[in-house]
């Protein structure tokens, strides 16, 4: 790309890409890929209000639409990609793409969303300038703030990059969940050591953690 990933913390960057990119474009993964771990983590029959930060021009949301999710809301820090994705998609009523920084979501009420779905966006803002205060404003506002119900964060590593070339290690299909243990040694005992893929955490809130419930 001739940047470096440095800028994938700043606005100006996304603003100056998608003036030049009008996509679609997926990081890492497509919908299809992820489909079976999003359909288990989000069911479909509870009729979900979903959440997707740092949308861009991905095609992801559209594809979880076509899936049968009826109501997914996109923020994005970019206008240039807000503004782009608001005309492609006006006929389809269960998308909504809203501009807004991930690290201030107060316009919208608590409990609004049973989920979160964030792919690359922690990981462009861990590249940027004051990586650890901004990851933790975002994780604190995805966290703490807005959401009562259940949250999913999938984050996939920047520098896994996925690529069959040059790799000593096969590239693995995972549809079934790994999970982590405190050291997180059960997904090694799974994939081996330093396997390319991409990493997807899935996080639940444990409402018992309350500070108010707690005492
Ligand atoms: C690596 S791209 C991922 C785009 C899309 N989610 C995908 O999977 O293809 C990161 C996106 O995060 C957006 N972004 C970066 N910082 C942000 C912030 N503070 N708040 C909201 N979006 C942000 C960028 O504009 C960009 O669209």
């Amino acid at each position: 790309m001739g940047t470096s990933t440095q800028a994938y913390g700043e606005p100006w960057y996304w603003d100056n890409r998608y003036s030049s990119e009008s996509g679609p474009f997926d990081w890492y993964q497509k919908y299809p890929s992820l489909a079976p771990l999003i359909n288990l983590y989000i069911p479909r029959h509870v009729h979900p209000r979903i959440l997707v930060v740092g949308c861009g021009n991905s095609a992801f949301s559209e594809g979880m639409v076509s899936d049968g999710y009826e109501d997914v809301v996109n923020i994005d820090i970019s206008s240039v990609v807000i503004e782009a994705m608001k005309k492609k998609h006006s006929n389809h009523p269960q998308l909504k793409y809203i501009e807004m920084d991930v690290r201030d979501m107060s316009e919208f009420q608590s409990g609004s969303f049973d989920a979160v779905i964030d792919k690359g966006t922690l990981d462009s803002i861990l590249c940027g300038n004051d990586s650890r205060n901004n990851a933790t404003k975002m994780l604190k506002e995805v966290w703490s703030n807005e959401f009562e119900k259940l949250l999913v964060l999938l984050s996939l590593m920047a520098d896994k990059l996925l690529s069959d070339e040059g790799s000593e290690h096969p590239i693995q299909e995972l549809t079934n969940p790994v999970p982590i243990d405190d050291n997180g040694s059960s997904v090694e005992a799974v994939l081996g050591k330093n396997p390319d893929v991409h990493y997807i955490y899935v996080c639940t809130k444990d409402e018992s953690l309350k500070p108010e419930q707690k005492a």
